[in-house]
């Protein structure tokens, strides 16, 4: 018998995070508590939403931490680790660091799926993770409803080197590593069984090359665009850095097929989500609703979205003085 993973979730990949907007009312009031004396200094915290927290250590270093999990994207379980993996190493790239070791995270339904399965998941993430040259020491695992993998990933970076979300200035350009489509791309997949080779091997692509030449580049700001997709991972970078982010409509690259699947009526509701919530600080007036939603499409293991150029990754727009709104297409 051939399991269809999609077929186990309600929703998928990081389309199925809680709302921004939802994140931030739960969070709120619980920023900032007094440290413990001789607390090691924290330099990225939960205040601006940024990809990974980053605290400092002895040695002229930090530690980068995060983690990530979700529910199948795609049918296939080997793919699906892959795909997991990669995401979650992502978000220590996006902050300009390097993957050390992973711990992997899993839910399993054990009466209703094999565990042969779940082995090929982890074995998916344990391929990119040898890509990544970051070991993967055990993790923890439980017995769920519905299938969910992902890694808790700890990284090293240089303090002084970090890519955060609030560096952003005016008069950047901002360019973006990987094309969009994505979220779209996997609806269609888990309707219909139709297997995107484009959305699948972008998935699993690591970070790493482009974080590395963002480095290299000398570029201080900048995320990756999961979730919360373009539009709402660009409106958080803007919101912290009080800047203005233009981006060009034409000039955002998508996936073969993106379009056709959202004419075909496959978006998540994530996606319109994400759409919902950038609404209020956005000038969309140049766009029609369909392009607006490609523009949010909730993305699982994006790209870099950079504030700066790096070679490889597309413009997409620029960054000037924060104006009447936070964010506008043009
Ligand atoms: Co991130
Ligand atoms: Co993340």
């Amino acid at each position: 018998m051939r399991y269809r993973l999609t077929q186990y979730t309600h929703g998928g990949g990081c389309a199925c995070k809680i709302p921004p907007g939802e994140l931030e009312t739960v969070v709120a009031g619980l920023l900032r508590p007094d440290p413990p004396a001789g607390a090691a200094e924290l330099l990225v915290g939960l205040d601006d939403g940024d990809d990974a927290a980053v605290v400092r250590i002895d040695g002229g270093q930090a530690l980068v931490l995060t983690a990530d999990f979700f529910t199948p994207v795609v049918d296939d379980p080997y793919d699906w680790g892959r795909i997991a993996a990669a995401n979650a190493l992502s978000d220590v790239y996006a902050m300009g660091g390097r993957p050390l070791v992973a711990v992997n995270l899993l839910g399993w339904p054990r009466d209703v799926l094999p565990m042969e399965l779940a082995r090929e998941v982890l074995r998916g993430g344990l391929d990119v993770a040898r890509d990544a040259g970051c070991h993967v020491a055990g993790g923890h695992s439980v017995d769920d409803p519905e299938p969910k993998y992902g890694m808790a990933v700890t990284g090293i970076a240089d303090p002084d080197r970090l890519i955060r979300n609030d560096a952003a200035v005016a008069g950047l350009p901002l360019s973006l590593s990987k094309p969009l489509g994505v979220g779209v791309l996997n609806s269609r997949h888990k309707a219909t069984g139709e297997v995107s080779t484009e959305a699948i091997e972008s998935m699993v692509r690591l970070n790493r090359d482009a974080a590395q030449a963002a480095l290299a580049a000398g570029i201080v700001a900048g995320t990756d665009v999961t979730g919360f997709g373009l539009l709402g991972h660009l409106l958080k970078l803007a919101r912290a850095s009080n800047v203005t982010a233009v981006v060009d409509a034409s000039a955002v690259p998508y996936l073969v097929g993106a379009r056709e699947a959202l004419r075909d009526g496959y978006v998540s509701g994530g996606t319109r989500r994400n759409l919902d919530w950038v609404r209020p600080d956005a000038d969309l007036s140049a766009v029609d609703e369909d392009e607006a939603l490609l523009l949010a499409d909730a993305q699982t293991s994006g790209g870099l979205l950079l504030a700066g150029e790096i070679p490889g990754a597309q413009l997409i727009g620029e960054l000037v003085p924060r104006g009447q709104h936070i964010l506008v297409i043009r």
